[in-house]
C-alpha cells in the first residue's frame, strides 16, 4: 500500500454540509477567528452552552501556575448529573443510551433512565464501601454497559477512576494500582471475546497477591461468564450483591472543575508509564464538543465507536461525549473478525449505525480478509445507514482511505482522520464533515480553538512545506493537567524549557505548502505505535531483561508493517552464547511469553533477533538508529564511523 499523502481531494457532499453543527468553511473560519479574538470568551460561551453547572464559573483560564493551567476553576459541576440525570430530567429518560451487543451477537438495549439507575445504585453501593471524593478506583473490566457504569458511578461521588486495558498483565495492573494508591477495584469473572472467555478475576488476584498492594480494601466482581474464580473473603464482592438493595437516587457529587475525573496510564520514553490526570469540567467540555462537531451527532444518529474503554478513545467517545449529548451509541463486547471479518459491516447493518470510528488497523486486517474471502466484503453487507466515517490512533494510509471511503462510506461518507493523544482529552487535528475538504493521509486542520502548530527545536515557527515538531501553542481545556504523583516529569515531558512554553505532542508533523495541512508523520521519541496501542520502547526493553536468568541486555525498535502500522522489533543479547536454528526460536518464544506476562500480550515483541553484542558507539550509547535499519531489512547507509563493532549489524540481521 502506498503511503504517499494523496492529492486527491474531496469536498463534503452537500447531504454532509446541509445542517451540520459546522456547515461549510465558512462557518469553520468563523468559530476560528471567534476563539483568536477572544480564546478564553469562546471557551467560556461553549462551557455554558454544552455543558450543566451547579455553580457557574467566573473564571475561565488560569494560567498563573503555567503549564498547571486550570480552567473554569469556581465552577462546579458533576459528569455523570451531566451524562445522565439531564437528559432524564428533560424527559428523555426513554430514549436509547447504549446499544450493547455481546459476543455471541446478543442485544441489549439500555436507556437513559436505566443507565442512571444502575450509576446511582452502583455509586451508592461504593459509598457504602467507604469510597470517597478523591479516591481512585481501578477498573479493570471488558466492554459492558458494566464497564460504562462503573466509570460514570465512579464520577458520580467524585471518585478519581482509572482504567486499565484488560489485556494488560498482573504486574501492569500491579504497578497502575500500586502507582494510583487506588482503594478498590472494579473487575468481572471474565471477559468473553471471540468465543473464548479470558481470565480477569484471577490476574487481579495475582496482581493483589502477598499483599502487594495494601491500599485496596475491596474488590467487586461484575458475573459475566460464571466461571469459576477464587475469592477471598472480605475483600471481594460481586456486583449484584453489591448493588442489591442500594438506594435509587444518589445526590451528586458536585465537584469543582478541576477535580480530578480520571487517570489513564500510557506509555512515555521512560520505562515507566506515566498517569496521565484529566480534569472534570474542562475535559467533558471537549468531549462533548468534539463529539458534537466532528461527529456532527444528532439524536437520529446511531454511533459506534469500536475503540475500548480501556483506551482513552473509549473514554471520551464512549463513556462520555456521546452520553453528555445524550446520543445513541453501540457497545461492542467482541473483536472485528469473530464468528468472521464481516461482523463490524454486519453490525452496521443490524443496527443501522450512521457514525462509525475505528483504528487504520482494523481497516486494513479487514481489507486483507476481504481479499481472501469474498464473503466478508462490506459489498455484501446493507451499509446505506453510514453518513460519517472516523480514524483514530495512528496514521491512515492512503490507500486504506480509500478502501474505508469507497467500500464502507458508499463514496458518499466524509471521512474524519482525527489527531489526538491520551493526553489531549479529545480530538485536536481533524477535518468537521460538513466543512473541510478532505485529502487522504491528512487529519487536516485544527479542531476550532485548538492551536496547533509546527515549530523546530528552539519553537520558531517552521513555514509549511517543511516537516517539524507538533506543538500546541495554547492551552485547551481538555488538556492533561499532571502526571499523577509526579509533576516534574510532566514539566518535563510536555513543557520543555527550549520551546517557549508550547506544548509538545512528542509527534512530528508536516503542513501541505498549499493548503496548510496537516500531516502527522510518527513518534519523535520512544514511543511506538503498534496496532493504535501505544508502548514504550524502554517498557519493553526493561520487561525483557527482567528475565534475569536469560537476557543481558536488548534493545528495542520499531519497524514498519503493514496491517499493524509498527512492529515491535527486539534485538537480544543472551547470558549464553547466541543460539541458532530453532534453539533460537524457542528462546524467541519463551523471550515473547515473558513479555506478555510482564506487560501484556500487546506487547510482544513480532521480531526478536539475536547478537553477540549490541552496535554501540565507543561511550557506549546503542545506536537506534542502525538497529531501526536492521529492523526493516535495509541495507546501513547510515554512517558507521562512530560504532565500535561494525561486524554486529550483520549478525543482527541474520535470520534463524
Ligand atoms: O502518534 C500519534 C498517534 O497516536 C499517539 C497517541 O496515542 P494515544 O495516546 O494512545 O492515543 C490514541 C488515541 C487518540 C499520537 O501521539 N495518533 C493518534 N491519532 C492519530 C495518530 N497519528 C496519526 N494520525 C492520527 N489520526
Amino acid at each position: 500500500m502506498s503511503d504517499k499523502i494523496s492529492d486527491k481531494i474531496y469536498t463534503p457532499p452537500q447531504s454532509a454540509v446541509q445542517g451540520a453543527h459546522v456547515s461549510g468553511m465558512a462557518a469553520y473560519d468563523a468559530l476560528c477567528k471567534e476563539a483568536e479574538s477572544d480564546y478564553e470568551g469562546y471557551w467560556a460561551r461553549l462551557a455554558r452552552e454544552l455543558l450543566s453547572w451547579k455553580q457557574p464559573f467566573t473564571q475561565v483560564l488560569n494560567d498563573s501556575d503555567a503549564p498547571f493551567f486550570k480552567w473554569f476553576e469556581d465552577g462546579r459541576l458533576n459528569v455523570s448529573y451531566n451524562c445522565l440525570d439531564r437528559h432524564v430530567e428533560a424527559g428523555r429518560g426513554d430514549r436509547v443510551a447504549v446499544i450493547f451487543e455481546a459476543d455471541d451477537g446478543s442485544v441489549t438495549r439500555v436507556t437513559y433512565a436505566d443507565l442512571l439507575a444502575r450509576t446511582v445504585q452502583l455509586a451508592n453501593a461504593l459509598k457504602a464501601r467507604g469510597v470517597k471524593k478523591g479516591d481512585r478506583v481501578v477498573i479493570y473490566m471488558p466492554m459492558s454497559v458494566e464497564g460504562v457504569v462503573a466509570m460514570q458511578a465512579c464520577a458520580r461521588i467524585g471518585a478519581t477512576h482509572s482504567v486499565v486495558f484488560g489485556g494488560f498483565s498482573a504486574q501492569s495492573l500491579r504497578d497502575r494500582v500500586q502507582d494510583a494508591g487506588a482503594v478498590l477495584i472494579l473487575t468481572a469473572d471474565e471477559q468473553q471475546r471471540g468465543g473464548k472467555s479470558l481470565a480477569l478475576k484471577s490476574i487481579v488476584d495475582e496482581a493483589l497477591a502477598d499483599n502487594s498492594c495494601p491500599t485496596i480494601r475491596g474488590v467487586i466482581v461484575y458475573k459475566r461468564t460464571g466461571g469459576a474464580i477464587g475469592w477471598v473473603e472480605g475483600r471481594d464482592e460481586w456486583l449484584h450483591d453489591a448493588v442489591a438493595g442500594q438506594a435509587p437516587t444518589c445526590e451528586p457529587e458536585w465537584v469543582e472543575a478541576e477535580h480530578p475525573l480520571f487517570l489513564l496510564y500510557t506509555s512515555g520514553s521512560t520505562g515507566k508509564p506515566k498517569g496521565v490526570q484529566h480534569s472534570t469540567g474542562g475535559y467533558l467540555l471537549h468531549a462533548a464538543l468534539t463529539t458534537k462537531w466532528t461527529f456532527d451527532l444528532k439524536d437520529s444518529d446511531i454511533f459506534w465507536c469500536t475503540a475500548d474503554i480501556g483506551w482513552v478513545t473509549g473514554h471520551t467517545y464512549i463513556t462520555y461525549g456521546p452520553l453528555a449529548l445524550g446520543g445513541t451509541e453501540v457497545v461492542f463486547e467482541s473483536i472485528p473478525t469473530y464468528p468472521d471479518a464481516g461482523r463490524f459491516w454486519q453490525m452496521i447493518q443490524k443496527h443501522q449505525v450512521t457514525i462509525f470510528y475505528t483504528a487504520p488497523t482494523a481497516i486494513r486486517s479487514l481489507i486483507k480478509a476481504a481479499e481472501t474471502n469474498a464473503a466478508v466484503h462490506p459489498r455484501n453487507y446493507d451499509l446505506s445507514s453510514l453518513r460519517i466515517l472516523g480514524s483514530v490512533g495512528e496514521p491512515i494510509n492512503p490507500a486504506a482511505w480509500e478502501w474505508y471511503h469507497q467500500h464502507v462510506g458508499g463514496g458518499r461518507c466524509p471521512i474524519v482522520d482525527t489527531f489526538w493523544q491520551t493526553e489531549t482529552g479529545g480530538h485536536m487535528i481533524t477535518p468537521l464533515p460538513g466543512a473541510t475538504p478532505l485529502v487522504p493521509g491528512s487529519c487536516t486542520l485544527p479542531f476550532p480553538g485548538i492551536t496547533a502548530a509546527i515549530v523546530d527545536e528552539t519553537g520558531n515557527d517552521v513555514p509549511n512545506g517543511q516537516g517539524g515538531i507538533l506543538v500546541v501553542k495554547k492551552p485547551w481545556p481538555s488538556m492533561i493537567r499532571t502526571i499523577y504523583g509526579d509533576p516534574e516529569r510532566f514539566k518535563k515531558s510536555y513543557y520543555p524549557p527550549e520551546l517557549k512554553g508550547y506544548y509538545l505532542a512528542g509527534d512530528g508533523a508536516i503542513r501541505d505548502a498549499q493548503t496548510g495541512y496537516f500531516t502527522i508523520t510518527g513518534r519523535i521519541d520512544d514511543v511506538l505505535n503498534v496496532s493504535g496501542h501505544r508502548m514504550g520502547t524502554m517498557e519493553i526493553e526493561s520487561a525483557l531483561v527482567s528475565c534475569t536468568e536469560l537476557v543481558a541486555e536488548a534493545a528495542v525498535v520499531g519497524r514498519p508493517d503493514d496491517t499493524t502500522g509498527e512492529a515491535i522489533c527486539a534485538f537480544v543479547v543472551l547470558k549464553r552464547p547466541r543460539p541458532s536454528g530453532d534453539e533460537a526460536k524457542a528462546i524467541a518464544k519463551q523471550l515473547r511469553d515473558w513479555v506478555a506476562k510482564e506487560i501484556g500480550p500487546i506487547a510482544k515483541p513480532k521480531d526478536i533477533r539475536f547478537g553477540d553484542n549490541l552496535p554501540k558507539t565507543r561511550s557506549g550509547k546503542i545506536m537506534r538508529r542502525l538497529l531501526r535499519s536492521v529492523a526493516k531489512g535495509e541495507a546501513v547507509t547510515q554512517d558507521t564511523s562512530t560504532l565500535e563493532n561494525p561486524a554486529i549489524l550483520e549478525q543482527l540481521g541474520q535470520a534463524y
